[in-house]
């Protein structure tokens, strides 16, 4: 399991009847989820404080209920780092907050002994494993396929005076941007994804994960260098699970020495029992 506790600038306040209550630095937010089936723990009177309420609609998108001024952009710190928040019209900040975890762990992994390596990262939305990887000390090759996620990846590198950093910069669709690197001979000693269950490419085309996961797979081996370092998988989607992210992996590794780690992603909120369910990842190491 990887746990996400509350931190100076974070907290998980309480969750329950299908809702996150959360603090970003000042801010507070309401957010659904649809995962929390328990009741919730704090009395209504605290949820009612929130600065921002999302609801969402039955067709799909949803709406912000601005109930106390909420700037355009604030920031956060995690671990020495500094990360740009915005309410997107999704219900997202550009900032998950499980993803901590990861980043921790990417800090500790993106290194060879030769002090060199690249790492290639898709689905790479606002850049927060690019920062971690960077911090590394890593070469990063961050794709997304939404030129506005990319441009907000880029303010959070600069927040983190790592404007100069090697990094490129790629609006593409995965899987076609996959296939050319792998055509062009390019290999990566570490590879990160957060894959959505569904998206979309810069030009419409269309990533479902149960349909395109297996060529994304099959692209990996010949993306993989000869002593690669890590590999970080996290998952939201019902239609994979921690054991389903360990038996690819360790098809993928066959040929190299490691070990596979695989578990939930939860928080710990501030305030009742339950630990809040927010995903699996699926990790292969060189080192332990
Ligand atoms: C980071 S994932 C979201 C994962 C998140 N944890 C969730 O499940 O909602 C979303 C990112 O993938 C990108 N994306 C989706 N489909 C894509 C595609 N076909 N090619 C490139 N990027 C894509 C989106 O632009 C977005 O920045």
């Amino acid at each position: 399991m990887m746990e996400t506790t509350g931190f100076d600038d974070y907290e998980m306040l309480d969750a329950g009847n299908g809702r996150r209550l959360e603090r970003f630095g000042e801010i507070i937010l309401d957010r659904p989820a649809p995962q929390s089936l328990w009741p919730i723990s704090l009395p209504l009177s605290e949820w009612n404080g929130a600065h921002a309420v999302y609801h969402r609609s039955g067709t799909g998108g949803g709406r912000w209920e601005i109930r106390k001024q909420v700037s355009d952009s604030w920031r956060i710190r995690w671990a020495g780092t500094v990360f740009n928040l915005k309410l997107t019209g999704f219900g997202h900040l550009g900032f998950f907050p499980e993803q901590t975890a990861c980043w921790q762990w990417i800090r500790d992994h993106a290194v060879l002994t030769n002090g060199r390596c690249s790492v290639l990262n898709l689905f790479a939305y606002t850049g927060g494993s690019t920062v971690a990887a960077a911090k590394a000390g890593a070469e990063i090759c961050h794709v997304d396929g939404s030129s506005g996620a990319i441009g907000w990846a880029r303010e959070n590198m600069a927040a983190n005076g790592l404007q100069d950093h090697p990094v490129r910069w790629i609006t593409d669709d995965v899987l076609k941007f996959a296939r050319r690197e792998v055509n062009r001979r390019r290999r990566y000693d570490g590879i990160i994804l957060d894959p959505p269950a569904f998206g979309r490419g810069p030009k419409g085309q269309v990533w479902k994960m149960e349909r395109d996961l297996p060529e994304l797979l099959r692209i990996f081996s010949g993306l993989i260098s000869d002593m690669p370092a890590f590999m970080l998988f996290t998952c939201h989607s019902v239609h994979l699970s921690a054991p389903g992210l360990s038996n690819m992996l360790s098809m993928l590794f066959e040929n190299h020495e490691g070990s596979i780690r695989t578990g939930d992603l939860v928080i710990r909120p501030s305030h009742g029992k339950n630990l809040f369910p927010a995903g699996f990842y699926g990790c292969w190491s060189r080192k332990d």
